[in-house]
Parts: structure tokens; sequence; C-alpha cells
């Protein structure tokens, strides 16, 4: 078809999507294929209940450019950019030209470290392919949103998600899919503690991620580890087994965290109010000679504590407390992305 031709044919033009951040229990930190998003490993997440980010894309022909507003306020620069460079994907896939208007809000904190582009992208892929006039399947959706940010594969399903690194070249094998959806684990909380100060990112994570796979000499190390850990993992959920599941958290945290500190130049996401929680987290372990909570946090300061809902009161006084935790907030594992009215 002709662009000509492509830009006259009539599209839905305008389309609204909502999506949850995730946070991963076995996280994705280096790509295979940078170019085309693929990861070196599964990853397994939780879809996080309350958080939302709702999208809304209009194609409009008449527009000389795309316009991208978040939380009231344009856009420019790289945010801009990673979400045009999206919408050309869209308008690759659908064959049409229009430009867009996105308009995006964040019922929570952009800048919080409550990763925002995985809710951020699976909204805009949603939004974006409906307005365009595809029709994906959610796991053809999953791939797309990978190519905004790989957690965002992970956001357009509910409860608790695998994303399948796969092994092709052309990545046809590598979509997330929901393992056990929302309600599976009716105990399961997720306590979030918010920590002042904390760093703005400097380096996207997409890039950060690429120098650990380049210099950090634990690398290869941990990527020999993954397949069991994530095996062990799955089945811990699947036998919703917290005395298994706790440690194995903690186990891959600190295997994250030591393949960044190693990274050159070094990447340390976390303040010393972020390590007197995890600190404490051990503590209290210890003291209960179970494991009660388990601690994790992805390419930021804040802390997430999984937990069980009967520990929830007395761990979140506890952690709480610590100088430095500004806020807390108690989440439970939540729907996938939706379509909206
Ligand atoms: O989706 P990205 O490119 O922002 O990378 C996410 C990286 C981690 O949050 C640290 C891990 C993960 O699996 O979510």
């Amino acid at each position: 078809m002709l662009v000509a031709e492509r830009m006259a044919r009539a599209i839905p033009g305008r389309a609204t999507y909502e999506a949850a951040p995730n946070i991963a229990l076995l996280k994705y930190w280096g790509n295979r294929d940078p170019e085309l998003a693929l990861p070196c490993n599964s990853s397994l997440s939780v879809t996080l209940d309350r958080l939302r980010t709702r999208t809304t894309v209009s194609f409009d022909r008449s527009r000389s450019q795309d316009r991208f507003v978040l939380n009231g306020a344009l856009q420019s620069g790289g945010p801009f950019s990673a979400v045009s460079h999206f919408l050309d994907r869209v308008r690759d896939a659908a064959g049409i030209a229009a430009h867009a208007d996105v308009r995006s809000t964040n019922n929570f904190p952009t800048a919080s470290g409550m990763a925002s582009s995985a809710s951020g992208f699976a909204a805009l892929a949603g939004a974006s392919t409906a307005a365009a006039g595809l029709e994906l399947s959610e796991r053809a959706l999953s791939q797309l949103a990978r190519c905004g940010s790989g957690s965002a594969s992970r956001s357009i399903f509910g409860g608790f998600v695998e994303w399948r690194a796969g092994t092709r070249t052309d990545g046809r094998d590598c979509y997330a899919r929901m393992l056990h959806p929302p309600r599976y684990w009716p105990s399961f909380r997720d306590l979030v503690l918010l920590i002042d100060a904390a760093p703005t990112k400097s380096v996207r994570s997409s890039e950060a991620m690429q120098t650990t796979v380049r210099t950090s000499p634990y690398f290869a190390q941990r990527q020999r580890e993954l397949p069991s850990r994530t095996r062990k993992m799955a089945r811990a959920i699947r036998d919703r087994d917290a005395a298994k599941l706790f440690p194995l958290v903690m186990e891959e945290c600190d295997s994250f965290r030591n393949v960044c500190e190693t990274t050159v130049p070094s990447l340390d996401y976390l303040t010393p109010s972020s390590r007197a929680v995890i600190a404490e987290v051990r503590t209290l372990n210890d003291e209960a000679h179970r494991p009660v909570a388990a601690y994790t946090h992805d390419a930021g300061a804040h802390l997430h504590v999984f937990l069980l809902a009967p520990d929830v009161a007395s761990v979140r006084r506890r952690l709480g407390r610590i100088p430095g935790v500004r806020r807390t907030l108690v989440l439970r594992p939540g729907p996938g992305g939706r379509r909206r009215a």
C-alpha cells in the first residue's frame, strides 16, 4: 500500500489503556540482543494493585509531530523521543503515518522509582495499538511493550508473571505470560518503603545493564545460577510456600546487587536508609527463626518487602521507624492491563 493511501485509510484514532507497575522477584538485567530487547534470562514478577498508569493515544492526520503530556506536563528530550520511537513501530505495523497526541497520568509519583516505565510502556502499547486499529493478542502486546522497556512486557498481565527469554534470534519465543492470577495467593503482600532523598537515575536501565554484561566479573556466574533459581522460585510460588520463596527472593536480590556494584563504573542504586532496611529484614528473620519477610529492590533506592498478611502490621511498624523511610504502602497482586472507554 502506498503511504498516501495508508494515510487516507480510516483508523479508530483514539484509545485509552491502563496498566500497573510490577516488581521482579527474579530480575531482568542484561540483553542478549539489545536491538530487539531480547533478555539474557527469563524473569518472574508480581503485578501490583492500586497503582495505575492511564494513557490515551489519539492519532490525528492534521498533526505535524507527536506530542507527549505526562501528568499534565509537556515532555521533551529523552522521554518524548522514547515515546515517539515507540509510536514509529506501531505506525509501521499498522501502515499509518499520522502523528499522535499521547496523554498519560500516573496515580503515583513518577520519579518515585515505582517502575513507571513498566506501567508506562504497557499502557502506551495497549492504547496506541488499539488507536491504530491493530488487534493484538496479549502475548503480542507484551512483545511490543518490551521494545519500550523490558519490564513493561510483564505489566500486560496481572498476578504472578513470567517473561520467557526464549532462544530464537527473531524473538518469537520471547514473551510474558501470567503464571497465576492476582487472587491465587490471598495473603501475599508487598510492603513498599519509599526512601527519602532517593537519587534520580542518571543512566537508563537498558544502557546500565549492558555495561554490567560487558564489565561485571560475576555476570557469567549469575547467568549459570539463574535457571535453577528460576525453577525453584516458580515452584515456591505455585505451592504458595513463603518459607521457600522468601530466601530465594533475597538471594536473587543480593545477586542482582552484586553484579550492579561490580559493574565498571559501579552502579549503586541504594542509600544508607535502603541498606538499613535490608539489614533490619535480615535481623527480624533471624530473631523469628523463620523467613517472615523478603527484601528486594530494582534499579532504585526504594525497597519492596514481601510478606504475608498476618505479619504486615508488626513489620510495617518496625521498618517504618528506620530513619529515611518516608512512606510505606501495602499492596497486593493486582490485575493486568485493560482497555478503558
Ligand atoms: O524495564 P527496564 O529496562 O526499566 O529494566 C528493569 C530492570 C529491573 O527493574 C532492575 C529488573 C526487572 O526485572 O524489572
